[in-house]
């Protein structure tokens, strides 16, 4: 029997892709902090839709962390065909304003789990008869983002670290896809502490997280490479492209920064 598994799925984007794969009877692996509501969700979506569903409360910032969840694979001899690399936050304000383990714990949520988890169930993805890793990304990856600097250049480093291994993968039965979703209706905003005038154009801009959900799980098994979620959002990266780095950076930091 083969699983799908999901870190951050206790909230937002994580919680609907579980909720997506579950109505397609697939069965889950769900992984995050919150122990409560991981619990609850695993019990809803197994008797809503009749599937396998397990939790597991890990701390990303915990040395070990994905060591922990490949251990509590093989102790539950849960096999998968499906990692999804959701879980991340930002920390938004002047890089000053934070202590450089605050950057640094972002880093290894945004980042370093996500490289880790993907090299510890690559064996047991390439041996599926067909098998996806789908890493979330951000529309941030695609430029500089002075207010989410580190937050911006983490989510650089999903997207190119994800073709790149896609690429390399190319000629195998997985697939590596990168989703980017702009402006989401979740908890990030609270978590990143965003200013208020990035509030405001999210009021206006946001998609839902269901939406962003189905985007991303519709992109995985088809085997797209890249998605920018909703028409904005693909019509920004564009922009980014053509303007010079100077206006962009201008243009977000009268967003996202304090002055
Ligand atoms: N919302 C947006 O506007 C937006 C835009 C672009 C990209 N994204 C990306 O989308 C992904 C999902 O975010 P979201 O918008 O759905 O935000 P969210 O509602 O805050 O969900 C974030 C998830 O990550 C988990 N997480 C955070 N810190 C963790 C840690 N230290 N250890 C383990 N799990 C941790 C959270 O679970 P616990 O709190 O239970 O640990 C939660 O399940 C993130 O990678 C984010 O960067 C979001």
């Amino acid at each position: 029997m083969k699983y799908a598994l999901i870190t951050g799925a206790s909230k937002g984007i994580g919680r609907a892709m579980a909720e997506i794969l579950a109505s397609k009877k697939r069965n889950l692996l769900l992984v995050a902090r919150s122990s409560d509501l991981l619990e609850s969700i695993a019990n809803t979506l197994k008797t809503q839709y009749q599937i396998e569903a397990d939790w597991l409360s890990v701390d990303f910032t915990e040395s070990g962390a994905s060591y922990k969840i490949q251990q509590w694979c093989v102790d539950k001899n849960y096999s998968i065909d499906i990692l999804i690399n959701n879980a991340g936050y930002g920390l938004s304000g002047p890089f000053e304003n934070y202590t450089a383990k605050e950057h640094t714990d972002m880093m290894q949520v945004n980042m370093n789990v996500l490289v880790e988890l993907s090299s510890l169930f690559l064996p047991e993805l390439k041996k599926a008869p067909k098998a996806h890793i789908l890493n979330i990304a951000s529309s941030a990856a695609y430029q500089a983002v002075p207010g989410l600097s580190v937050y911006a250049a983490s989510k650089s480093f999903v997207l190119s670290f994800s073709r790149g291994l896609q690429y390399e993968l190319r000629h195998t039965n997985l697939r590596v896809t990168t989703v980017c979703p702009g402006g989401t209706d979740t908890d990030f905003a609270n978590r990143a502490n965003l200013v208020e005038k990035a509030r405001k154009a999210g009021e206006k801009l946001n998609m839902s997280a269901d939406a962003v959900a189905k985007i991303a799980i519709d992109a995985m098994l088809a085997g797209k490479t890249e998605k920018i979620t909703g028409l904005l959002n693909q019509i920004g990266a564009a922009f980014v492209w053509l303007l010079p780095k100077k206006i962009v950076e201008k243009t977000a930091a009268g967003i996202y920064s304090q002055d």
